[in-house]
């Protein structure tokens, strides 16, 4: 019997290398959401380990292993290469049954998939090698939510198949059917953070993009005008409107919307109107004029990393 690592080393370099983008997408979910970080990295190496197997190849190990073979199966034998992933670790006895349930669901998903499996059909859709409109989007809505993540995802994979006049799989119809069941529960869990964490969106990008002294403020309890500010500098206009851009497409990419901009290319203010979030791109002097931070000096302010 091979083990998985010597599975893994046979993949083609392009396979490998997807393997390994998906694991290291589930070591980061796993950490925002309280999983066993070395079981996700395991569920992203070894997820797609049969998958340059031929049709009759798969066939026979699927047989061979116990593993059930449908008519939907016969018919497209790459549908068992999660199947049969999951069956050979379980027969090398590694890995939890977690793990080998979201292997063997990867690829249709399923009703009554854990977080694991969420994560592990989410991480396979948006690493960071696929490449569609939404995909940065998913992602991030992932790090919030997996559910909310893994509805979406599967909404959007079931449009595609339907684009191209193909047939989804019955298990991924019920994989969405289920998750919309949760969708009030999620909704209600999801929204009261949300700002928040639209808040330390911002103000990490903004750092990232070399923004000076950003600061967030949380204004529950100062004003109604809006949850968050987070407010930041620039040296010049020039910087002041590159930031807000860069923000404001990170906001757009998590599916934030704009509710209203001010200021443009050659403003020292340029002011982003999120509704729950407002923020705030100053040069240094303007932003010393207005004096934000002492007007509303009776908000917290909030560490974000
Ligand atoms: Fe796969
Ligand atoms: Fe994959």
């Amino acid at each position: 019997m091979k083990t998985y690592r010597e599975r893994f080393a046979q993949l083609s370099r392009h396979r490998q290398e997807h393997s390994l983008r998906v694991a290291a997408v589930m070591e980061e979910l796993a950490v925002l959401h309280g999983l066993p970080a070395d079981q996700a990295c395991l569920a992203g190496y070894a997820h797609d380990l049969a998958r340059e197997m031929s049709r009759d190849a798969l066939l026979a190990e699927a047989l061979r292993l116990g593993v059930g073979v449908g008519g939907l199966e016969r018919q497209e034998p790459v549908l068992l290469h999660g199947p049969v992933a999951a069956a050979w670790l379980e027969e090398e006895g590694v890995g939890t049954p977690e793990v080998h349930r979201a292997i063997r669901y990867h690829t249709t998903a399923a009703p009554g998939q854990d977080a694991t499996g969420q994560a592990l059909f989410i991480a396979d859709g948006v690493e960071p090698g696929r490449q569609y409109p939404r995909r940065a989007a998913i992602e991030e809505t992932a790090r919030r939510s997996l559910a909310k993540a893994y509805r979406v995802l599967l909404e959007e994979t079931l449009d595609y198949l339907k684009g191209r006049g193909l047939t989804p799989h019955p298990l991924m119809l019920q994989a969405l059917r289920d998750t919309q069941g949760e969708e009030k529960y999620e909704e209600e869990c999801v929204i009261p953070e949300t700002s928040r964490q639209w808040a330390e969106l911002a103000a990490r990008t903004a750092e990232q993009k070399k923004g000076e002294n950003v600061v967030v403020l949380d204004m529950r309890e100062v004003t109604l005008v809006a949850d968050y500010f987070v407010i930041l500098s620039g040296h010049t206009t020039i910087q002041v409107a590159a930031l807000a851009e860069h923000i404001e497409e990170a906001l757009k990419d998590a599916g934030v919307p704009l509710l209203h901009k001010v200021g443009g290319s050659k403003s020292h203010w340029v002011l982003l109107d999120y509704g729950a979030l407002v923020v705030h791109v100053f040069t240094e002097e303007e932003r010393q004029y207005y004096d934000l931070e002492r007007l509303w000096g009776d908000a917290d302010i909030v560490q974000f990393s």
